[in-house]
């Protein structure tokens, strides 16, 4: 079965401009996948929690020494990049808040990032280990950052998945959100692009 990932993070739920980006997204692509499977993660509404000492422990310990408290710890990263590894495609709604993303989204991209599960060092460098596949970022902001050289943002966001294998990934940008004309013109163009992707 086809199966789509939907990763939320807008804290506007469903009426986040992100998340209505999203939903167009989801409608075209059930059409071209009747029986396909969408399977959501919503950050925001089951937040994952954040980095410490000892979810970091827990996440490097050796697998026969874990306690059984790490190994929950443990098990809610594996579910988490278990949906990566499973999806055949991935959408991310990444709005920005304050120049970066939505905390909830940093604390997701902690437990994502497992040396020797989702990524290794090698003599080369790093290698990622999920397989690669498309990955479509709907990137909404109030103001326009797209390479002005101060959107630290979406190249973080491209760095990671980069970093744990997924490449082939695509952004669409709403910008200008806050900008009177500019927000209606720039939400209407970045639907357009949804509608080509499909
Ligand atoms: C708390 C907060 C912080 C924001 N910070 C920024 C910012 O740093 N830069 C910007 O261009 N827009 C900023 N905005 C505007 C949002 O990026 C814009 O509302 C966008 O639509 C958010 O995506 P969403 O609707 O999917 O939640 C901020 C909005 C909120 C609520």
């Amino acid at each position: 079965m086809t199966t789509l990932l939907h990763v939320k993070s807008s804290i506007f739920g469903e009426e986040g401009k992100s998340a209505q980006l999203a939903a167009a997204f989801i409608a075209q692509w059930k059409v071209a996948n009747p029986d396909g499977e969408v399977v959501e993660r919503d950050l925001v509404n089951e937040p994952v929690p954040h980095l410490d000492g000892a979810r970091v422990m827990a996440l490097m310990a050796a697998a026969e020494e874990r306690t059984v408290e790490q190994q929950m710890i443990v098990d809610q990263s594996d579910e988490l990049i278990a949906e990566l590894v499973n999806a055949d495609q991935i959408i991310m709604g990444v709005p920005m808040y304050n120049f970066a993303v939505p905390s909830q989204m940093k604390a997701y991209f902690d437990l994502l990032a497992r040396a020797g599960v989702t990524f290794r060092y090698t003599e080369n460098g790093p290698v990622g280990l999920i397989d690669d596949k498309p990955v479509y970022l709907f990137a909404t902001r109030g103001g326009l950052y797209k390479e002005s050289g101060i959107d630290f943002q979406i190249p973080f966001v491209k760095q990671f998945l980069n970093f744990i294998g997924l490449e082939q990934v695509e952004v669409i940008y709403a910008e200008g959100l806050s900008m009177g004309d500019t927000a209606e013109q720039s939400f209407a163009k970045a639907a357009d692009q949804i509608t080509a992707i499909n």
